[in-house]
């Protein structure tokens, strides 16, 4: 049996915001099929005042059975109402951009990557040891039977040296280690059982396992070349499904342990080099928030920006297809670049 928590006055989180009194009393002693509870899924929000969401789901069914709470936060982050139903298109045919700084100037990097979680498994804040393993085992087995480009090895984190694993991280292939939230979620329970990266040689194909989700597939290289980025990621994608069935729901696409993330499960990102645009945040942002794009820093969520370099990216993920959501990308990015000429 759990209280009602008490939310800080400056506490602005989705959770503080949608679980009411009556939402709350509706849901405290729900439990899913795997034994998902309300306790669980708002434990990270609770201990982070200052977070902007504060939910992870534990299940699929945590979307159904705590529906009161997670519909209005992802209507609110996503605009998508419960009465919609998510669509994907990957159809990279329909998508007319392709690098929008064909002069190599502004954009250092482009990163696509999308979540997955496996059918059936609980997801990571509820999984246990011997799950996670059981997962890590499966998808590696699946990695391992890529060819070409994508073909790469797998590299767990319990054995990685010290100093491989902060170079990874500082050269942006690597999760890091330690995120509050995640562990107040329960998604670094056991670590660093079941983690790990795999990557092909060029390192412009990887595969993070278990973290926040059970993997997170990743196309990314320098420049601006979106489409090359999106046909790599694609590909990936496709192969690996033909080995492992991801979780999926008919109504919100791709289930992820942050409902931030459902849907095409996809962060489409540049990193980009906008000197004159940083000395007036106000026009950057009101052209990123056009495009829907999101800004954070270089070296990813929470993180601040540096030099003048921004790692811009699409914040719809759910309610949009995947062609639409690198359309955002592109005509945004497209649209930051001519402000930066522009600007004396
Ligand atoms: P996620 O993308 O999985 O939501 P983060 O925002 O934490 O998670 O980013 C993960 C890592 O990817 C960070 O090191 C971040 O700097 C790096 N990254 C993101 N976008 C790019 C990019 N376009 N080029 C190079 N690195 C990137
Ligand atoms: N739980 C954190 C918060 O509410 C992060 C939410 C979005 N980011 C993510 N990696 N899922 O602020």
């Amino acid at each position: 049996m759990i209280d009602f928590p008490n939310f800080s006055e400056n506490s602005h989180s989705l959770l503080s915001k949608f679980l009411t009194k009556s939402v709350f009393e509706e849901l405290k002693n729900k439990k899913t099929t795997k034994n998902n509870s309300l306790q669980q899924v708002i434990a990270s929000g609770v201990a982070h005042q200052d977070s902007h969401i504060g939910v992870y789901a534990g299940d699929k069914e945590s979307y159904t059975i705590f529906s009161s709470l997670f519909d209005p936060i992802i209507k609110e982050y996503h605009g998508f109402s419960k009465h919609q139903k998510h669509n994907s298109n990957t159809d990279i045919t329909q998508f007319s951009g392709s690098n929008p700084d064909v002069e190599n100037k502004y954009i250092i990097s482009t990163r696509i990557r999308v979540a997955r979680n496996i059918a059936n498994y609980p997801l990571g804040t509820i999984i246990s040891n011997e799950e996670r393993k059981e997962v890590e085992k499966r998808i590696v087995s699946a990695l391992c039977e890529l060819k070409n480009e994508l073909s790469g090895s797998y590299y767990p984190l319990y054995n990685m040296p010290q100093k491989t694993q902060a170079q990874l991280i500082e050269d942006h292939f690597l999760f890091k280690e330690g995120d509050r939230f995640l562990s107040s979620a329960g998604l670094n329970n056991d670590w660093p059982n079941g983690r790990g990266i795999f990557h092909n040689k060029e390192k412009t194909f990887l595969v993070w396992v278990n973290e926040e989700d059970q993997l997170r597939i990743i196309s990314m290289q320098k420049g601006g070349n979106i489409k090359e980025v999106f046909a790599r990621l694609i590909k990936a994608v496709k192969e690996i499904e033909k080995v492992i069935t991801f979780s999926k729901s008919d109504r919100l696409g791709y289930i992820t342990s942050c409902p931030t993330n459902l849907g095409t499960a996809m962060r489409a990102s540049v990193h980009i080099f906008l000197p004159k645009l940083s000395a007036d945040m106000k026009k950057l942002k009101s052209i990123t928030n056009h495009h829907h794009l999101q800004i954070r820093g270089v070296n990813g969520e929470h993180s601040e920006s540096k030099n003048s370099v921004f790692d811009i990216s699409n914040q719809r993920r759910l309610g949009v297809t995947e062609i639409e959501a690198i359309n955002d990308l592109y005509k945004g990015i497209t649209a930051l670049i001519k402000a930066e000429k522009e600007k004396i």
